[in-house]
Formats: structure tokens, C-alpha cells, sequence
């Protein structure tokens, strides 16, 4: 079954051509690596199938509903690239933090019952960060925070889980862990599609990659398909 289904999407911003009548469908289950060098057109790739940004041409169906139209917003969740750059100092605990997660469903009136904070709670044991429920955000570990923003996105019990660039800054060993961590989710029942440059640490996890590329296409394929094939044009290149 298609969650996703992307079809001729092309988009420019006033002064460049970024998307060129990409095509690609993602699956129940799938767990998705998008890759490609900077400036291709990742992170906008992710707003525009989000409907932060408002596509041009093409077609965007997320859950089977036009991007445009799309509300439910409880069975999707989005960790930014920026998520873990805010002020250090602040004051917020990672069970607060985790808690904002809830909002989209419930609107900010609503009252935070028992039942939500077991959802706080279990998000946090998912994601092994339950022991710091009552610590402040600023003082973890970049590693750590990410885990907390990962359990604030699955707080919601989404169906899709949208990540870009979630290791950045990351040193090596908490990157392991966190695709780790990922790849347990999948294997859970989550559908991930994530923009990465860590490919090494994910591949093992991931079943599918898209390769975009600077002229704006995009080719889909296997992750066994993509890591023969940068093994070898790595060999070729050694040759
Ligand atoms: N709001 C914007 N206005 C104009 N150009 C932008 C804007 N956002 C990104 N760009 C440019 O579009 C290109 C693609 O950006 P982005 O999607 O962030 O790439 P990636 O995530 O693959 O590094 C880059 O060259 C970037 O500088
Ligand atoms: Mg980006």
C-alpha cells in the first residue's frame, strides 16, 4: 500500500530550479533514505510533501489525501533539521519537551490527562530516554537530544515519520545508535523516510534509497541495489 506517491514534481525557488519531474512512491513499511550533496533539493523535497512549502506542479498524495487537503496531522510527524539548534539555555525538561508532541492532536486548551502523560512516558522509554524525563534539555547530549525529539515526534503514534538530517553534529557512536534506534521503529511498524548524508550507518537498516542529483532528477532503488553500487564505483575509483 502507497503512503506516499509523488508524481512529476518539479519546483523552483525566484532564482533556481531545484525538483525536476521527480516521480516516487514510498510503501507501508518502507524505510527510506534520501540522499544527494547539498543544495539538491532534500530539505525542500520534505516541505513540499509536508505542505510546508507549496508545491508548483506535480503531485503530492500523502495517505492517499492531495498534500494540499492533507489535516491529519496525528499520523504524520517531522523532525526538522532544525529541531536540535535552539537556545541551550533553554529552560525546558525533556518530559515537557515530549509533551509538546501532543499538541497537534489536542489543541493548547485542552488538559493534560493521565493518559497523555503514559504517552509522554512510553515515548520515552521507546527511545531510552525515560531516566531523563526531569532533566533540562539544554544540558544532554546532542545524541540525546535527537532521541528526545524523536520520542516528541512519536508521542503522536504517527504512521510516518519524516526526519532530516537527524545526525548532524552527532559524534559517530550516538549516530549508530540513533539508526539503530531507527531501524527498531521500522521494524515496529513504522514507516521512516529520512534525509541523510550518514548513508553508511543507515543503509543496513533502510530497505529503499532516492538519489537525487543536481540537475533536479531523482532515482529510486534498493538499498542493495545502491550499496553495490557505490561499492562499486568507490572500486572503479580506486582503479
Ligand atoms: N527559501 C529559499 N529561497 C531560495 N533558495 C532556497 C531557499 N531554501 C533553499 N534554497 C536553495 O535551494 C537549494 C536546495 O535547498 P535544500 O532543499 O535546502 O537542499 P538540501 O537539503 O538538499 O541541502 C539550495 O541551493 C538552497 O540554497
Ligand atoms: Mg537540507
Amino acid at each position: 500500500m502507497n503512503v506516499l506517491e509523488v508524481k512529476n514534481l518539479s519546483f523552483s525557488y525566484p532564482d533556481k530550479n531545484i525538483l525536476n519531474n521527480l516521480s516516487f512512491n514510498v510503501q507501508k513499511g518502507d524505510f527510506l533514505c534520501v540522499v544527494g550533496t547539498n543544495g539538491t533539493g532534500k530539505s525542500t523535497l520534505l516541505k513540499l510533501i509536508l505542505n510546508i512549502l507549496q508545491k508548483q506542479n506535480g503531485e503530492i498524495k500523502l495517505l492517499n489525501t492531495s498534500s494540499e487537503d492533507f489535516k491529519d496531522f496525528s499520523k504524520i510527524a517531522y523532525v526538522s533539521q532544525k529541531a536540535t539548534s535552539f537556545n541551550r539555555d533553554f529552560p525546558a525538561t525533556v518530559e515537557e519537551i515530549v509533551t509538546l508532541g501532543l499538541y497537534s492532536k489536542k489543541g493548547f486548551l485542552k488538559s493534560y490527562t493521565k493518559e497523555d502523560k503514559q504517552k509522554v512516558c512510553s515515548a520515552l522509554k521507546r527511545v531510552g530516554m525515560y531516566e531523563y524525563k526531569n532533566r533540562k534539555i539544554g544540558n544532554l547530549s546532542g545524541g540525546q537530544q535527537q532521541r528526545v525529539f524523536i520520542a516528541k515526534a512519536l508521542v503522536s503514534s504517527p504512521e510516518i515519520l519524516f526526519l532530516d538530517e537527524p545526525t548532524v553534529g552527532i559524534d559517530i557512536k550516538a549516530v549508530d545508535s540513533i539508526c539503530c534506534l531507527l531501524g527498531d521503529l521500522n521494524k515496529s511498524g513504522l514507516t521512516i523516510i529520512m534525509v541523510t548524508h550518514d548513508i553508511s550507518s543507515t543503509l543496513f537498516h533502510s530497505n529503499k534509497v532516492l538519489v537525487l542529483s543536481e540537475d533536479g532528477k531523482g532515482e529510486l532503488m534498493s538499498s542493495e541495489k545502491f550499496s553495490s553500487n557505490s561499492i562499486s564505483s568507490h572500486l572503479h575509483h580506486n582503479n
